[in-house]
């Protein structure tokens, strides 16, 4: 028997221990962006540190303005392959509406289908506890059984992915040197399906805003001053409006500045891997695309720039009805961006359309919430091949090479700021209901993807 044989026996072995590790992660509410969760934050940084300092990876937590990293280290002289930095965020995102939640969101439950098929809920359960602890548990059970793991590894853990990073670039700055390692591996992306797995090649970008619009100095009474005094909702909601035209395409100055059309190869290779529009929308209730017209299903996600409008509220939302005109109006708007799009430069025509649009007697005020540049991955990448074949040989399926519709703001940081690329392998589905109420992850995913990463570790040291 090999030793990657035996590794991956013991995996098999230990499952039920790892699940119960992993239980206890989930039970922290580590809420980034609520500041009641502070404290749990942290717990679930020290969490971490005590775990992978346990299994062999010396480990603390460092403070940020914000919530703390957490930085570990197993390095010794004369192991083969690339020196890894291994990232994955232990923050979770808010859980409400709480009320569709068919268990407490932190209280994990293992669910058993018809089939016999099981999956994890819980809150984090993919995003990104469940998917990060696959690799803990893949180091953990190399060092167990074979007295080491093949390469040598760094591990950096976030607590801020889920609000936007604001602490992770001036941590990067600051530790440059300890960090730059030979290549990043990144646990927080998507399976193709439930049996082929993916490495994703793109990811899109992000702008983030946050619009408070302040019109009148009091909540009035509708019918005393309705017609007579403009309602701060109805601007806000002509704002909005006015971002997408009838095509579906953003309406901004420039936003299309650096969008490129898909390269030939990669237009065929999505259109091999069959995706079906019906299916995809029918998984959430849904018939028609509602993205830019003449686009494919899988360009709308992967390949083309987007504008969401998050949240918008203000006056009576209560039970019941209130004639009320309400003295401000809120939104959180988000756009999506692939190519060479600027964040900078989108964000700039954003509030000047805004503030063309604000009446002289309102007030705008605009807070921003994170940017980033979309990425795209070399194909030609040794590495890339590595975790194909790695991948191709648990799953007896060739891995494919997808687009991410989502963001994970690190990636663009660490090519940048500490020129390292970036190897993006993730054992979650579509189904899972990432921030959305009874978020899972199959147990399968969470034990194929220990499997899983015990071999790339194995293959990135041939
Ligand atoms: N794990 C996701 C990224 C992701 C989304 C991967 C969908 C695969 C499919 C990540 O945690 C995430 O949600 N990122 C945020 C970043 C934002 C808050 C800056 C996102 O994409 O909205
Ligand atoms: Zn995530």
């Amino acid at each position: 028997m090999s030793k990657l044989d035996k590794v991956l026996e013991r995996i098999d072995q230990n499952l039920d221990q790892s699940l119960d590790r992993l239980f206890e992660l989930l039970r922290i509410k580590s809420i980034s962006t609520d500041p009641e969760y502070k404290g749990d934050c942290r717990q679930a940084a020290e969490w971490m540190a005590r775990e992978l300092t346990a299994i062999g990876i010396p480990s603390e937590v460092r403070d940020t303005t914000g919530h703390p990293m957490v930085v570990g280290h197993r390095v010794a002289d004369g192991k083969p392959g690339p020196h890894v930095l291994f990232y994955g965020h232990y923050d979770v995102q808010p859980v409400d509406p709480i009320e569709l939640w068919n268990a407490d969101p932190f209280d994990p439950q293992i669910v058993t289908r018809e089939d016999g098929s099981k999956m994890i809920v819980a809150r984090g359960a993919n995003d990104d506890k469940g998917q990060l602890m696959t690799f803990v548990e893949a180091v953990r059970a190399w060092i167990e059984e074979a007295g080491d793991v093949p390469i040598n590894i760094s591990v950096l853990l976030e607590g801020e992915e889920e609000s936007g990073s604001p602490s992770l670039q001036p941590f990067l700055d600051a530790n440059k040197e300890e960090l730059s390692k030979d290549l990043a591996l990144v646990c927080d992306t998507s399976m193709w399906d439930k049996d082929t797995p993916a490495i994703s090649v793109m990811l899109r970008g992000l702008v983030g805003e946050e619009i408070t619009l302040k019109g009148p100095s009091k909540d009035l009474h509708s019918g005393m001053y309705g017609g007579a005094a403009r309602n701060p909702l109805h601007v806000l909601s002509d704002m909005i409006a006015g971002l997408r035209d009838e095509d579906g395409r953003i309406t901004l100055p420039g936003f299309y500045d650096g969008v490129l059309e898909l390269p030939e190869d990669v237009k065929e290779m999505w259109q091999n891997l069959g995706f079906s529009t019906e299916e995809f929308l029918g998984g959430i209730g849904l018939k028609d695309l509602g993205g830019e017209k003449d686009r494919s299903g899988l360009e709308q996600l992967w390949a083309r720039p987007t504008c969401e409008v998050n949240g918008m509220w203000g006056g009576y939302t209560g039970a019941g009805f209130k004639t009320v005109i309400p003295a401000e109006a809120h939104a959180k708007v988000s756009f999506r961006l692939v190519g060479d799009q600027d964040p900078e430069k989108i964000r700039e025509a954003f509030h000047a359309y805004l503030k063309s649009k604000t009446p002289a007697d309102f007030e705008l005020e605009l807070h921003p919430h994170g940017g980033d540049r979309a990425l795209r991955m070399d194909f030609d990448a040794p590495a890339l091949a590595k975790g194909r074949a790695a991948l191709s040989a648990e799953w007896d399926k060739p891995a494919a090479l997808v687009g991410c519709g989502g963001s994970i703001p690190i990636v663009g940081s660490f090519k940048r700021t500490l020129n390292m690329d970036s190897l993006l392998i993730g054992f979650g589905l579509d189904e899972d209901q990432i921030h959305s109420p009874n978020e899972k992850y199959e147990l399968k995913s969470f034990h194929k993807g220990i499997r899983s990463w015990a071999r790339v570790l194995e293959e990135l040291a041939k």
